[in-house]
């Protein structure tokens, strides 16, 4: 059999020991060049007091393999073959199919447990490395399943971690700790991908930057409750690690029965935090069924009505957006049976006969007459106890102790359907399929709006079956349904991963529209999913979340760096307001094609004071980049905006991309070459990225747009 496989990608190399039947990592990082280099190579010398054989942790870390952390694989048979060891059966290298990549393809098996592990690792063409794990049980007796952990490692470089955590409306909030012995471990069990749950587990070469740093980093494309660490053991070797988190017997794999783990997406970057964004980016464009058409500005009605959903209001508030340039109209919460507040009706999925009388069609057609799409709200997996459904069929409530157990406490008055009953299932599915079926519907906002943390089918633990009961719903309704596209709401950002994506086509970053709170929400949601699928939107002046007061101008430029909407009353806006929203959206349109397109940069500031990031096309002729002020300067002058991520020989023109707010200007007078006639400055993109341009000193909570296009 072989005995190593390697793969590479896009200055990414992952190099496989497979002698002694074992796969250990003996590199996964930097590209190593043509050859695959000699595995014996990365095996050091044995100390004291140690195991006689030191070598490269497993692929899956075991005790028998001599490895002392956190096991890869965890589980038992009643107590037995608690302690695995895995033996190479197979082993293959293949291209990915169709996708320019390539594959390897592991059996691993250990015959005295009676356990198989298939390992898939997968090289997008864009380095980013996919890694797919099922264990399958052998015997005739039951096994049950702990833990099958994606585990990578990273080397003694990487000193300092990232990882993100946050609450409601203040999602996707960087944290970074320097790595030592020990184990950093970012659990999420919220039955939902949740509010904290870090988008990667990273570790990275001591400052590592956007633009700078060796980065290493682990994502899991998991919507339930899930792990993500970073470990260094004793001997000083370090492994980042994520998983599914299951709880006691909520996974018993029967004779012959597999477990797939969640898909692992790992990426490594030689120059910061972009390329760790780019190989995720790439892969995630690279989807089949990644949305391809230009994204609709939105308007959604949230925060604009409310519960009040009044006809007249609505066809007015539809109007006003039309007459913006809105291509979109998104009817939220509160148009089913009893919904007059968010303490009932969840579950009833009937259009509410009262406050619609004569149903969702007077809206629609209004709204589609004026050229747009419709989109309505929808939260499948709940169920209020005050609603018909719940009157009905109180044992459809997911209960930690059987279906007439007790009942976990409320959120947001609500517990979650048990999805795992087919009974209710069907029942969700098919009041979903109706709605669909008889109304015009293009688009659903599809939220999940409460933690679980002891979700039970038949008093045992089911985060893990619900989770999957949820995919195969909107899996269902996609195949029954293919044009309809879906947002993945959750209370805002809760619900943000790959699992979730593959059958989304866009997620709701956060419930704050306060544009200050979104530049770091955004710019961090964006570290993995590029800006077409993150929805970003216009609110009110004042925030109604955080109270505060933004201008216009900053609340649009930072909505548009993302899928562009609003989500305010349109219907009372000034004439002026009206003319730079106008504006704003035409400029989304004429640019939304490069914005959702093109490589993410993000300027590495020298304080946290402002934020600059961007976008630039592909063949590097065009771009766009944002300047915004997050918090006032230490300094008196903004210091200069280097521009990364351009042709260092090619020269660009710099202009203003939309015109500057004068209230947003601080100091006496303007750069001179924004003063100059033409109003723009013609400079090679190694002078832009080592000088930069001056920047006019704007007021902290305010921002600028720069256009930037090659010129012979
Ligand atoms: C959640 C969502 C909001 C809105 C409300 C409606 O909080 O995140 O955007 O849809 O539910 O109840």
């Amino acid at each position: 059999m072989i005995d190593r496989l390697y793969l590479r990608a896009a200055g990414t190399s992952l190099l496989l020991d497979l002698r002694d039947g074992d796969v250990r990592v003996a590199h996964w990082g930097a590209d190593l060049g043509d050859q695959a280099p000699d595995p014996a190579l990365v095996s050091g010398s044995a100390p004291h007091s140690a195991f006689d054989d030191p070598a490269p942790v497993s692929l899956i870390p075991q005790p028998a393999r001599a490895w002392r952390g956190t096991p890869g694989l965890a589980g038992d048979r009643a107590g037995r073959a608690f302690s695995p060891r895995l033996v190479v059966q197979d082993a293959s290298l293949e291209p990915a199919d169709g996708t320019g990549g390539q594959r390897a393809a592991l059996v691993l098996r250990d015959e005295a447990s009676a356990l198989q592990v298939d390992v898939a690792l997968t090289l997008a063409p864009g380095g980013l490395l996919l890694v797919d794990q099922t264990l399958t049980n052998l015997g005739a007796d039951d096994y049950a399943v702990a833990a099958l952990d994606v585990s990578l490692p990273v080397p003694a470089q990487a000193t300092e971690s990232l990882d993100l955590t946050g609450r409601w409306a203040r999602e996707k909030h960087p944290q970074r700790h320097r790595i030592d012995q020990g184990t950093w471990t970012r659990s999420a069990r919220h039955g939902r991908t949740g509010h904290d749950s870090t988008l990667v587990i990273a570790a990275g070469t001591p400052g590592f930057g956007w633009r700078s740093g060796e980065v290493w980093a682990l994502h899991l494309g998991w919507s339930g409750d899930h792990t993500s660490r970073i470990e260094r053991a004793g001997d000083g070797q370090t492994l980042l690690a994520v998983g599914e988190l299951l709880k006691s017997g909520e996974l018993v794999l029967g004779a012959g029965e597999s477990y797939t783990a969640p898909t692992a997406f790992a990426a490594y970057s030689s120059h910061g935090l972009d390329g760790v964004s780019a190989g995720f980016h790439d892969w995630v464009r690279g989807r089949e069924g990644h949305p391809s058409t230009p994204r609709p500005v939105v308007l959604n009605t949230w925060e604009a009505v409310y519960f009040n959903h009044d006809l007249h209001v609505l066809k007015s508030l539809a109007d006003a957006a039309s007459d913006l340039g809105v291509e979109r109209f998104v009817l939220d919460d509160g148009w089913f049976l009893g919904r007059r507040d968010d303490t009932r009706g969840l579950g009833d999925w009937f259009v509410d006969p009262d406050m619609w009388p004569l149903g969702l069609t007077p809206l629609i057609d209004h709204v589609r007459d004026k050229g747009m799409q419709f989109g309505l709200w929808v939260e499948p997996e709940m169920i209020n106890q005050d609603s018909e459904l719940a009157r009905e069929h109180p044992d459809w409530i997911a209960r930690p102790a059987g279906a007439h157990g007790r009942t976990s406490p409320t959120w947001r008055r609500q517990q979650v359907l048990d999805l795992v009953n087919p009974d209710a299932w069907d029942h969700i599915f098919e009041r979903l399929d109706a709605l669909l079926t008889e109304n015009a519907i293009d688009y659903l906002k599809w939220d999940q709006n409460r933690d679980q943390v002891e979700l039970g089918h038949d008093g045992v633990a089911s985060t893990h079956a619900q989770t999957l009961a949820a995919y195969r719903l909107f899996d269902a309704l996609r195949a029954a349904h293919p044009n309809v596209e879906i947002e993945s709401c959750s209370s805002g950002g809760a619900r943000v991963d790959l699992g979730i994506l593959q059958r989304t086509d866009r997620v709701w970053a956060s419930d704050t529209n306060d544009a200050l709170e979104r530049q770091t929400i955004q710019r961090w949601t964006q570290l993995v999913l590029p800006p077409e699928l993150v929805g970003a939107h216009v609110g009110p002046s004042t925030a109604h979340t955080t109270g505060r007061t933004h201008a216009l101008s900053f609340r649009a430029i930072t909505a548009l760096f993302g899928h562009f909407g609003i989500e305010w009353d349109v219907r009372g806006l000034t004439d002026a307001e009206r003319t730079e929203l106008r504006a704003v959206i035409d400029f989304y349109k004429a640019n939304r094609s490069l914005i959702h397109t093109g490589r993410s940069v993000r300027i590495d500031r020298p304080d946290e004071s402002d934020a600059a990031y961007g976008v630039v096309s592909h063949d590097r002729s065009r771009a766009l980049f944002v300047y915004a002020t997050l918090a006032t300067s230490p300094n008196e002058l903004s210091s200069r905006l280097r521009i990364a991520g351009l042709d260092p020989d090619a020269r660009y023109r710099v202009t203003l991309g939309l015109p500057l707010d004068e209230h947003a200007i601080a100091h006496r007078s303007l750069p001179h070459w924004l003063t100059s006639d033409e109003g723009e400055v013609v400079v090679t993109g190694r002078v832009l990225a080592e000088i930069g341009v001056p920047l006019p000193g704007l007021y902290p909570e305010h921002a600028l747009v720069l256009a930037l296009s090659q010129v012979e």
